[in-house]
């Protein structure tokens, strides 16, 4: 690693190298650290680095981890979108760095701002305590439950009753959703639209048997009443879930249910 003159600011040679016709992004990273046993506080760092428009944004953070700084602390699996675990703050939006493109979100010679998700204690730098997101999750129940006799083939569904859960089945329970709640940060133990989103996959699920139980955890001053229909969730899915309109689908099952 290549210390510049300012000290917050780290450059360093990596592997880049541009293709031919493809010209390289001079790029700025400015990124939130925070060391449990160094630091007080988080304090951002700048990274300069050189990429192709078309890198993601964990492709670059890689290459600083790899070429700079090794000590930088994130998570990532699949790399493409898939397993959910690279959520984070890029330009002050909750996203997937593997599924952001840096010519997204910056120019050549612009800043891109990594930070952790909000409203989850941060263990290191990008890395976040996701516990209480998961506690969350199984306080749902987030698995079929049926007691009648299994037939002898599957469970068949028409197509318009697995329409129903289209779209809710669709979560890789990334946290995007519930950490850019504004009502999830000032209260905790609100479930938060990840985890109603996973409730309403079994609630509108035509096989599923515990729909009343279900919806009493929904009813629950913990669950959906705590929603004030603020859309920052549906922004912050890279999944394109409609979770607002999910969220209140949810709602309206609770008072069908109550009537
Ligand atoms: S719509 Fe509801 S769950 Fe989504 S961000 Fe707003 S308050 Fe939170
Ligand atoms: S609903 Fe969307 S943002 Fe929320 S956890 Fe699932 S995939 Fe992520
Ligand atoms: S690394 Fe798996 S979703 Fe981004």
């Amino acid at each position: 690693m290549t210390q510049t003159t300012a000290p917050s600011t780290t450059t360093g040679a990596g592997p880049t190298a541009a293709p031919v016709g493809v010209t390289l992004l001079n790029l700025k990273v400015k990124i939130l650290r925070f060391d449990p046993e160094r630091d007080k506080k988080a304090h951002w760092v700048t990274y300069n680095v050189e990429a192709q428009p078309g890198d993601r944004v964990v492709d670059v953070i890689n290459e600083i981890k790899w070429y700079q700084e090794p000590g930088l602390t994130f998570r990532r699996s699949c790399l493409h979108g898939i397993c959910g675990s690279d959520a984070m703050l890029i330009n002050g939006r909750n996203r997937l760095a593997c599924k952001t493109l840096v010519r997204d979100v910056a120019k050549d010679g612009g800043t891109i701002s990594v930070e952790p998700i909000r409203g989850l204690k941060v263990e290191k730098d990008l890395l976040v305590d996701m516990e209480p997101f998961f506690d969350a999750y199984r306080a749902i129940m987030p698995y079929f439950i049926n007691e009648s006799p299994a037939p002898a083939a599957e469970r068949i569904q028409s197509e318009a009753e697995a329409d129903l859960m289209a779209h809710s089945s669709n979560c890789i329970l990334c946290a995007c959703c519930t950490t850019s709640c504004p009502i999830f940060w000032v209260n905790g133990s609100y479930l938060g639209p990840a985890a109603i989103v996973q409730a309403h996959r079994f609630i509108f699920d035509s096989r599923d048997e515990a729909t009343q139980q279900r919806l009493n955890i929904m009813n629950q001053n913990t669950g959906v009443w705590r929603c004030r229909t603020a859309y920052n969730c549906t922004e912050a899915c890279p999944r394109d879930i409609p979770i607002t309109q999910l969220i209140e689908e949810v709602k309206r099952a609770v008072m069908f249910q109550q009537a």
